[in-house]
């Protein structure tokens, strides 16, 4: 759908999938941010709640009921939280999965191309187990395709089922769409986009360095380099500030996306958006860590900062970047989760959640106080 513009004022219909696990719980935080956007800068948001997933077998006995797919079909833009129950990890002959209901929506939105930015805070350099001077300065911007290759390629199991196969199929045309993506966002950055695959051993890989070599014709600002995914994963710790735009089909996009999440302390800060012609979904790249499930020990941020992702597709920069401030002063004032806090009064969920918000409300606040009135610790308040 076409958001509509009143002068300052968007309107936007944004369907909420919390999905399992620490899903609703994140998702909250994120709303709780747009929501606050929305007041003080007079736009329109309406949030509508569907199921999916794990939750969504329990309830419809199916991973994506209709009305989810249709919801998220009339909707401006979709924030999702997680997918995932360790019943079906633990059970590989289960029919019915919940990451089908992830899989079709992506398949049926047509969200080929999956964005995750990965960034080394400052402030929290000392929390990743690699070396301080190894990430400081990281900056890169994974494109992944989402709808093809291994995930959908024909699978098959034979009937004594002893062997099993995955196609791993793509087509010139769904390798080219999402290179121009790729191409066009490293222009915007730092001119360089790194093509990830297996091209030695692949015919795919070979596919996909074919279309991008000829499409990166068209971009002579753009510097192309070529990685097989094996030297990718050790060059990703190695030197991660080697790399701008990384491109790569969809398998290896999402390992080495958990993989760079170490960059930047904890995935539980790594956004993503994942974008089609028509649709554009908002998810954190973590999974339903049913271990930490009401527990308030969550991590919001990445949920929070896909949020702001949303913002920036609808050209609400101004907003993205107040919401990115406010996780920032949240993290130079520790104000977060146990993941990247060792403190004993490490921050609940809800906690950063709120800290997000009211920093939103009060972005020039710089009492010295801050954290503690923030955190309603304040002896002055
Ligand atoms: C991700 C997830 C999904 C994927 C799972 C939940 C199907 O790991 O978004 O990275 O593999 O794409
Ligand atoms: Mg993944």
């Amino acid at each position: 759908m076409i958001p509509t513009f009143t002068g300052n004022n968007m309107k936007l219909n944004i369907a909420v999938l919390p999905g399992d696990g620490i899903g609703p719980e994140v998702t909250d935080q994120a709303i709780k941010a747009l929501k606050a956007i929305a007041s003080e800068f007079n736009h329109n948001f309406k949030f509508t709640t569907a199921d999916v997933g794990a939750v969504a077998i329990d309830k419809h006995n199916n991973p994506l009921p209709e009305n989810t797919l249709d919801l998220c079909k009339s909707s401006d833009a979709i924030l999702f939280g997680s997918i995932g129950h360790p019943k079906y990890d633990n059970n590989p002959s289960a029919k019915i999965r919940p990451e089908q209901g992830l899989l079709k929506l992506r398949k049926e939105l047509g969200l080929f191309a999956n964005i995750r930015p990965v960034k080394a805070y400052e402030t929290l350099l000392e929390k990743s187990p690699l070396k301080k001077s190894v990430i400081k300065g990281t900056d890169i911007s994974i494109y992944r395709e989402l709808t093809g290759g291994i995930y959908f390629g024909e699978k098959q199991l034979s009937e004594d089922g002893n062997t099993a196969s995955d196609l791993c199929v793509y087509s010139s045309e769904e390798i080219e769409r999402i290179a121009h993506l790729a191409f066009k966002a490293a222009q915007a950055r730092s001119h360089k986009v790194t093509l990830v695959d297996k091209a030695n051993v692949l015919e795919s890989s070979r596919l996909w360095r074919k279309v991008v070599t000829e499409i990166s014709k068209q971009y002579n600002d753009v510097e192309l380099e070529f990685l097989f995914v094996d030297n990718a994963a050790m060059q990703i710790i190695l030197n991660p500030k080697q790399f701008d735009v990384i491109l790569t089909e969809n398998m290896f996009g999402d390992i080495i996306s958990d993989e760079a999440s170490v960059i930047g302390g904890s995935i539980g800060l790594l956004a993503s958006a994942s974008v089609g012609e028509k649709f554009a979904l908002f998810e954190p790249i973590h999974g339903s860590y049913p271990q930490a499930t009401g527990k308030g020990i969550a991590n919001p941020i990445a949920s929070v900062l896909s949020a702001a992702m949303l913002l920036d597709h609808f050209e609400l920069h101004r907003e993205a970047e107040l919401i990115r401030l406010a996780v920032e002063k949240s993290l130079k004032l520790s104000i977060t989760t146990p993941d990247i806090n060792d403190q004993y009064d490490y921050v609940s969920t809800t906690r950063v959640g709120e800290f997000i918000e009211d920093f939103i409300f009060n972005p020039k606040d710089t009492n010295i106080n801050f954290k503690n009135i923030h955190l309603g610790q304040s002896t002055i308040i």
